[in-house]
């Protein structure tokens, strides 16, 4: 059972699995905000992001759409494949809020005539700054190619997610993804929880993500276990 630690991030410790091209993803009840700045605990966070990630990452998978899951082992914990990560986090933006509410001036909620994919350089030095694909091409961080397979498997996502959610009464406002190299090949890697996406119930508007966390809105957990009643169906 002592697994190797290969990395502890904010929300998830990283184990080395047996199989060496595997490793085992733990989901804490860990939150942070604003960089690390805010700190807190989500009561079962751990286990409602893990079964929504297994949840979400097999749907997508039926959907022909490559993800590093191979199993669920326990209720925090996540076989995956062992990816060599590409150092950018991909926003897919279906409506303003959060920072393009305060880069645009415009209202959160506002519609989008298109949606909005962003690259941030994962580096928590600096903040995870935004980046254009020039920044990413002079970098190094990925090439044209790779840079339009991540857009297109972005919104890849975004047309199978968006749907699905709003079938269950929830509205995917924007949400994070993160992509590694498994045998040459891109896969989905990282999460896809409330974590990471904003949710909002769909004739209400209420918040169902961490956003409630990060601006205190009250009742975090009953939220995300809200998410995880609805997608489990
Ligand atoms: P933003 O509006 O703060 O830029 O966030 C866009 C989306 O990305 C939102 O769904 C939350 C998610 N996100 C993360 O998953 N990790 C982060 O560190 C940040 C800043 C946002
Ligand atoms: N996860 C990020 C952090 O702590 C930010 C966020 O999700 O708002 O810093």
């Amino acid at each position: 059972m002592d697994k190797k630690l290969l990395y502890e991030g904010k929300a998830k410790r990283v184990f080395q699995a047996d199989q060496e091209d595997a490793v085992i993803m733990e989901f804490k009840d860990d939150a942070t905000a604003f960089n690390g700045q805010k700190r807190g605990q989500i009561a079962d966070k751990g286990v409602i992001n893990c079964a929504l990630t297994a949840r979400l990452y097999r749907y997508l998978e039926d959907r022909r759409i490559p993800t590093h899951l191979l199993e669920a082992l326990d209720e925090r914990r996540l076989l995956v494949r062992r990816l060599t990560m590409i150092p950018l986090e991909v926003v897919v933006r279906n409506r303003v809020a959060g920072s393009l509410s305060q880069r645009t001036g415009l209202e959160e909620g506002t519609e989008l005539a298109s949606c909005v994919v962003e690259f941030y350089f994962k580096n928590d030095a600096l903040g995870d700054p935004l980046f254009n694909e020039d920044h990413i091409r002079a970098l190094g961080l990925a090439d044209d190619n790779t840079i339009a397979e991540l857009k297109a498997l972005a919104l890849r996502v975004n047309r199978v997610l968006s749907p699905f959610l709003l079938e269950r009464q929830l509205i995917l406002v924007d949400f994070k993804l993160e992509f590694g190299r498994f045998q040459g090949r891109l896969l989905l890697g990282d999460e896809i929880t409330p974590d990471t996406c904003r949710l909002w119930d769909a004739s209400s508007l209420e918040k169902l993500d961490k956003d409630r966390f990060r601006r205190d809105l009250g009742d975090v957990e009953g939220a995300y276990q809200e998410v995880w009643k609805r997608v489990q169906k």
